[in-house]
């Protein structure tokens, strides 16, 4: 219990569920996680790095800059090279954005959390989709944020209707969408689902007296291994005056790198930077330009095809180990799947089978903490989210196969042989 003298912020905050998984997982190796969002070990570019660092480090002048301090928004090298890549990537010219629009942050994390503390006071609304990111939920959940939720650009409309009657519409400040490879389903917005979402959620906006930011998460972009692309809902917006547009370079190349980016509309980039400068007035120079080296000399692009291969071949792995079993699609990318369990059995943190699958080894992330607070609906108790990142193909099979006797023994007929918890699982 955090004591009552404390701000109502951190009385609010739980821990997140994401950092007693990953503890778990620490503290007993023997675990096999397909809970955490941990990328492939093996893959993380150990050699390009280490020829990055030397070469930055070879001439006085260019290890000396690396070194100092830099400034807020970050090296300006960095956001050039990512501006262009989003050009690329959009195949858009965005003749009105200039590296002065690219924000760096530590990771993408610290920039959803700062575009959350500078557009919402407690009270205040977000509209997320149904499931999502649900690290996401705990900010909105520590900052007093209330959630409404919608599962398709179908449902938007009448959601939006919905918080029209109750009030609530002059309260809702942004849209959270995940549209690449979403965490948790691996479900990807197509250009027609964006289209459609932006023109229903234009016009709610004279209701809602201000404008309704498309917050578009895209951390997994960078993480396809089949299909094609699709452009950013920057694309919609030429402007730059809705969209605030959230990537990371952590996934894609090291996640110990820690550096996340963003392209955002100037009002609300001139308030991020002013709190960012608060927090920490700017993310660390030396990774940064161990980054820009790596988008200049192509590293980083060629290392994505390399990833591409091995999330490839792990997806599917761990697909064909689920089987029928446990119905899921293969997503395109990223690095999860979304499945649930025979005769919708529950999987949350208390439930017999996440106890027993514990017991066996194996760790998951129960589907229910990633649906919102929203009384419209219940929240469905048997998903599973399941990660192929971090464990080998051994590991995908032997713990799904742990995961399969776990299933068998929490079954019906073994109720009476129910044990007690084996870990007191955070609230
Ligand atoms: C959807 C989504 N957004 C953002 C992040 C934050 O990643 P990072 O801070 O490493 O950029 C994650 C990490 O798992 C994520 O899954």
């Amino acid at each position: 219990m955090t004591p009552p003298y404390f701000s109502a912020m951190a009385r609010r905050a739980h821990e997140p569920p994401i950092s007693w998984l990953m503890r778990l997982k620490l503290e007993r190796p023997d675990l096999i996680s397909l809970a955490a969002g941990f990328t492939d070990d093996e893959t993380l570019p150990v050699r390009h790095v280490r020829a990055l660092v030397n070469r930055l480090l070879a001439r006085a002048t260019a290890g000396r800059a690396a070194l100092q301090y830099g400034t807020t928004a970050g090296l300006p090298a960095l956001r050039s090279l990512l501006l262009d890549r989003l050009r690329q990537q959009d195949e858009a010219s965005y003749e009105k954005l200039t590296v002065d629009d690219v924000v760096i942050t530590n990771g993408s994390q610290q920039l959803l959390y700062l575009i959350t503390e500078v557009l919402c006071d407690p009270g205040d609304v977000v509209l997320v989709e149904d499931p999502t990111y649900f690290v996401y939920l705990s900010i909105l959940q520590a900052r007093g944020v209330r959630t409404a939720t919608f599962a398709s650009p179908a449902d938007l409309s009448a959601k939006l209707d919905a918080l029209q009657k109750r009030g609530w519409l002059p309260r809702l400040k942004l849209v959270y969408l995940v549209t690449y490879f979403r965490n948790p389903t691996g479900h990807t917005w197509s250009w027609p689902m964006k289209e459609e979402a932006w023109r229903i959620l234009r016009r709610y906006e004279r209701a809602a007296g201000h404008p309704i930011f498309v917050l578009e998460d895209a951390a997994y972009r960078d993480l396809r291994f089949d299909g094609e692309d699709v452009p950013s809902f920057l694309k919609l917006d030429p402007g730059n005056r809705r969209v605030l547009y959230t990537n990371t370079l952590t996934k894609p190349f090291a996640t110990g790198l820690k550096v996340g980016y963003g392209i955002l509309p100037a009002p609300v980039r001139r308030a991020v930077l002013r709190a960012k400068g608060n927090h920490d007035f700017g993310t660390a120079n030396f990774l940064q330009a161990i980054l820009a080296r790596a988008l200049e000399d192509g590293v980083y692009q060629n290392h994505l095809q390399r990833l591409a291969q091995t999330y490839r071949r792990k997806c599917h792995t761990l697909a064909a180990a689920l089987g029928e079993q446990f119905p899921h699609e293969i997503p395109e990318g990223g690095l999860y799947i979304w499945t649930q369990t025979p005769n919708s059995e529950p999987t949350g943190f208390r439930s017999r089978l996440f106890q027993r699958a514990l017991r066996a080894g194996v760790l998951y992330v129960p589907g229910e903490l990633c649906y919102a607070e929203d009384p419209s609906r219940p929240v469905p108790r048997h998903f599973l989210r399941l990660s192929f990142g971090a464990p080998t193909l051994a590991q995908i099979r032997e713990g799904v196969r742990r995961l399969q006797a776990a299933l068998r023994s929490s079954e019906p007929s073994e109720t009476g042989r129910r044990g007690q918890p084996v870990a007191v699982a955070p609230k």
